[in-house]
């Protein structure tokens, strides 16, 4: 009988998460390092675009959930879940620092019996060689006294027809009995949990999903320089394709790839790869081709302006996905930088996003050299832009 349920990291994927769980019926505690997340989300307050603040504070009223900054939370409860980031370092190797120290501080807390589930991105082989053993080698914990799973989280922030509920959840573990006890309790809140046979195929399922969105991605991309150069619209190159009814998935241009998943878990596993000796080169491809759709827009922009010095540009959109303020990753940010760097004068305008790197968004309006889309919002009124020459990262106009 689980009575508590402890959420580490209360991001993107562990609020709505936590919240999802709460809603279901158990009794959940979220665990985050930052007492000022932890003390909004307690006022009702959440940063997440895809929590309801009044489902949040409905929880919190009926004390099905409420926010900690304390690891001692964890001492009688029955399953945690960890779901705190996993970065890539400056030299683009995975960094599991943030999951070490999680592990480490959740450790000593841990009741016998308990389930601990990993949602956050790792490279296969993680869950059993590096989380297991941080957990057993802490001195309370016993050869036996935990079962472990791993279920990647698969939320799209933003996306309006899947969510947490009516998205397969895949679902392993180190045990039977740990994979028995995670299906039970995610088949509370989500429609269908598939079970994997291993840790190691649930990892590098979650890679493969992100991978093949990033390969795609950059492919686009190349074909959508060539249409340029073919003078035809790449978009309507995508729908015609698109009308083959198999064997075809419609993928987008853009300036890159951004967020905490496409731009850093595919290098989980290309690093893993590289480790084995089977190097996986698409991957690595895929990401300098991306890394360089900045430069390639720049490059028009300065071809259409003859030179960009002293050139008012507006940057419209600047978070990583359309109708969404997250900035992580965002790929706008070096092709903002590299247009500085020739001189231009460059603002940008984005009413989600409002203040970023210490600038604020400014008005859309006609008093520009020229506008860049990068990031097409649903509330962009593009005629104020009267006529303001745009250059479209996304062939979306
Ligand atoms: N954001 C997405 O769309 C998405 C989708 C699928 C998977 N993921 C994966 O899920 C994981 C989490 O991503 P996210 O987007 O939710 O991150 P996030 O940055 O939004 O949230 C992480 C939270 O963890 C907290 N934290 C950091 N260290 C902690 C610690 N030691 N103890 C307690 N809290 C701690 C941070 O303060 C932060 O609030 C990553 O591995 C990511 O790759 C993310």
């Amino acid at each position: 009988m689980i009575n508590k349920v402890i959420v580490i990291g209360l991001g993107y994927v562990g609020l709505p998460l936590a919240l999802a769980a709460a809603k279901s019926g158990y009794t959940v505690v979220g665990i985050d390092l930052s007492a000022e997340k932890v003390s909004n989300i307690n006022n009702g307050n959440s940063s997440v675009e895809d929590v309801d603040p009044t489902d949040l504070q409905e929880l919190l009223l009926n004390k099905k959930f409420r926010a900690s900054t304390e690891y001692n939370e964890i001492r009688d409860a029955n399953i945690v879940l960890i779901c705190v980031p996993t970065p890539l370092l400056k030299n683009q190797l995975p960094d599991l620092s943030i999951l070490e120290i999680a592990a480490r501080s959740l450790s000593p807390h841990l009741a016998k019996s308990s389930l601990v589930i990993l949602e956050s991105t790792v490279a296969p082989g993680t869950t059993r060689d590096f989380l297991a053993p941080l957990i057993r080698s802490h001195k309370q914990i016993d050869k036996d006294g935990f079962e472990l799973a791993f279920s990647p989280e698969r939320i799209d922030p933003s996306n309006k027809n899947w969510n947490l509920k009516n998205t397969p959840k895949i679902v392993a573990g180190l045990t039977e009995n740990s994979k028995k006890k995670a299906v039970e309790f995610y088949s509370k809140f989500v429609d269908q949990v598939i079970e994997c046979d291993s840790l190691e195929i649930a990892e590098t399922s979650k890679l493969l999903e992100n991978s093949f969105r990033l390969i795609n991605i950059s492919f686009i991309n190349e074909l959508s320089k060539l249409c340029y150069k073919l003078g035809i619209d790449v978009s309507h190159v995508i729908k015609a394709a698109a009308t083959k009814p198999y064997g075809f998935m419609p993928f987008y241009p853009s300036i890159g790839v951004g967020g905490h998943c496409i731009p850093v878990d595919p290098l989980y596993l290309s690093s893993k790869a590289k480790d084995l000796g089977e190097p996986m080169q698409l991957i690595d491809l895929a990401s300098q081709i991306n890394f360089t759709m900045h430069q390639y827009f720049v490059n028009r922009a300065e071809e259409k302006l003859q030179g960009l010095k002293d050139k008012k540009i507006l940057v419209v959109g600047v978070s990583y996905k359309p109708n969404l303020a997250d900035t992580r990753e965002t790929p706008v940010e070096v092709l903002i930088a590299s247009l500085k760097q020739k001189s231009a004068k460059v603002f940008w305008h984005d009413d989600l996003v409002k203040e970023w790197n210490g600038e604020m968004s400014v008005a859309l309006g006609c008093d520009f050299d020229l506008a860049i889309l990068a990031t097409p919002h649903d509330y962009l009124d593009l005629t104020k832009l009267g006529n303001v020459p745009i250059i479209d990262t996304r062939g979306s106009i």
